[in-house]
């Protein structure tokens, strides 16, 4: 498999494009300030707009790498920036294997934008990358992210236990979600 990195991607409502250091405002004031957001993920919520902007710069250079696949989601209608989606890890890449996360403002749940954004990059990762799985994992005490999963076609493989601990401290299972490129071209 030959990487090619981020492309612009479009769906009916979103244009996913490369993150830009400008983003950075936006972002921190939609959902990286918001504890609600960073409930159940590996970051903590933003204490000031500099930690966005220091973090937008690391992302932005690693755009040379063309091992690098992250979005900031983009209304198309309002050109509001509404989440990140990305392969969150690199760890998998040597086995053709990517490793999906995302968030989004909460502003902007429940309309659908999370699936219609994972739905893109699974086709692109699959027909135009060539990995071979794709990947992606919840908190079971976050069912929304399950969802997303479910409607863009991925299946439940499995628990694993304790693996994290929430924003409340309350250490929670993980649920493992996956789409194998036979499963997707089938
Ligand atoms: C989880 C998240 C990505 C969902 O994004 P979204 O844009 O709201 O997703 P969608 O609108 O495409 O789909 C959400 C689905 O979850 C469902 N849902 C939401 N909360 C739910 C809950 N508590 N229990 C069960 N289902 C729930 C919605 O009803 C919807 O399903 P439907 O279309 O069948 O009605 C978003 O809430 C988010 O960014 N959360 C914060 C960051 C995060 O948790 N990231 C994922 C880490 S694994």
């Amino acid at each position: 498999m030959k990487h090619i990195g981020t492309k612009e991607l479009e769906t009916e409502r979103l244009i996913l494009r490369k993150v830009r250091l400008e983003d950075a405002d936006e972002a921190y004031k939609n959902w990286c300030s918001h504890d609600i957001v960073a409930k159940y993920v590996l970051w903590d919520t933003h204490k000031s707009v500099e930690e966005t902007k220091e973090l937008y710069k690391i992302w932005v250079e690693d755009y040379e790498n063309l091992d690098t696949y992250r979005w900031i989601v983009e209304l198309k209608s309002t050109h509001e920036l509404v989440g990140t989606i990305d392969v969150a890890s690199k760890r998998y890449l040597r086995f053709d294997v990517a490793e999906i996360g995302y968030c989004y403002g909460d502003a902007y749940w429940n309309k659908g934008y999370g699936t219609e954004a994972l739905k893109r990059v699974i086709k692109y990762l699959f027909e135009e990358v060539g990995f071979e799985i794709i990947f992606a994992e919840h908190s079971t005490l976050n069912p929304g992210s399950g969802k997303v999963m479910q409607k863009s076609g991925m299946k439940y493989e499995g628990i694993l236990k304790g693996r994290i601990i929430d924003k409340d401290g309350i250490r929670n299972d993980i649920a493992s979600y996956s789409i194998t490129k036979e499963e997707y071209f089938s």
